[in-house]
């Protein structure tokens, strides 16, 4: 192993202690969602986030661009359809999605949103709804061997929501057992991920642990290693290379 390892520019951001503040993606700041920006891009709600809806709150309806995908981490909220998301739903959308939703006890989740969002006049329209959505909870998913690195001696699984199995982007769940490693690697683009479960250790010593999120840019190099194990969601925008 000759290539360092580069973690600059990396953000953690732990969402049962942050701090909130009013969203202001969405035709004016409705005061029932609040958000902590991670990745905050320019334009309307694209980014890393994450937002909490107040009881009686929501998005009215809108249309992404491009992908959504976030994570459901308390509470409920109710899609357009009456699909009811819970806590541990990693759900993915397709770009040209619209959809409202609500939530009436309030929830919080983390969001990926791949392009601006755009709220729109009209109906909702279910059908596209559900043809493009696709919803996992990882307290039940079942995991394979992850494919888009090189084993390891105690390899690591996953469970692909949205992946391309050759380069590695995509959003997934990913279960380290007990002693894992993954082999060092590079990112193309942003790796971004949240610890759901155990701990996670970077080469430069720096423990995650339990509800942390992480954003890397892209040029990050790194190979993680988990002693106890654990699982976490990866949202991975561009190709990993491989550098053992
Ligand atoms: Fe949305
Ligand atoms: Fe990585």
């Amino acid at each position: 192993m000759t290539q360092e390892w580069n973690l600059d520019g990396r953000q953690i951001v732990n969402w049962k202690t942050c701090d909130w503040q009013p969203y202001p993606a969405l035709d004016g700041g409705d005061s029932n969602l609040e958000w902590h920006p991670i990745r905050a891009e320019a334009g309307p709600g694209n980014g890393y986030y994450l937002l909490k809806v107040a009881p009686g709150g929501g998005a009215k309806l809108h249309e992404h661009t491009g992908q959504e995908e976030f994570i459901m981490l308390a509470g409920e909220l109710v899609d357009g359809d009456g699909t009811v998301l819970k806590e541990g739903d990693c759900v993915s959308y397709d770009p040209g999605t619209r959809h409202r939703t609500t939530s009436p006890k309030g929830c919080t989740l983390l969001a990926y949103i791949a392009a601006p969002i755009n709220t729109v006049e009209g109906d909702d329209e279910l059908d596209t709804m559900k043809a493009g959505r696709k919803v996992v909870n990882w307290h039940d998913a079942g995991f394979a061997r992850y494919p888009s690195l090189p084993e390891t001696a105690d390899p690591i699984d996953w469970h692909p929501i949205r992946a391309n199995e050759e380069t590695g982007e995509g959003f997934y769940i990913v279960k380290f057992h007990p002693g894992s490693s993954s082999a060092l690697h590079e990112h193309t683009g942003v790796e971004e991920f949240i610890m759901l479960d155990g701990t996670l250790t970077d080469p430069d010593g720096t423990t995650y642990g339990t509800g942390d999120c992480i954003s890397l840019p892209a040029g990050s190099v790194h190979g993680s290693f988990s002693e106890k194990g654990c699982v976490t969601v990866a949202m991975i925008s561009g190709p990993l290379r491989t550098l053992v």
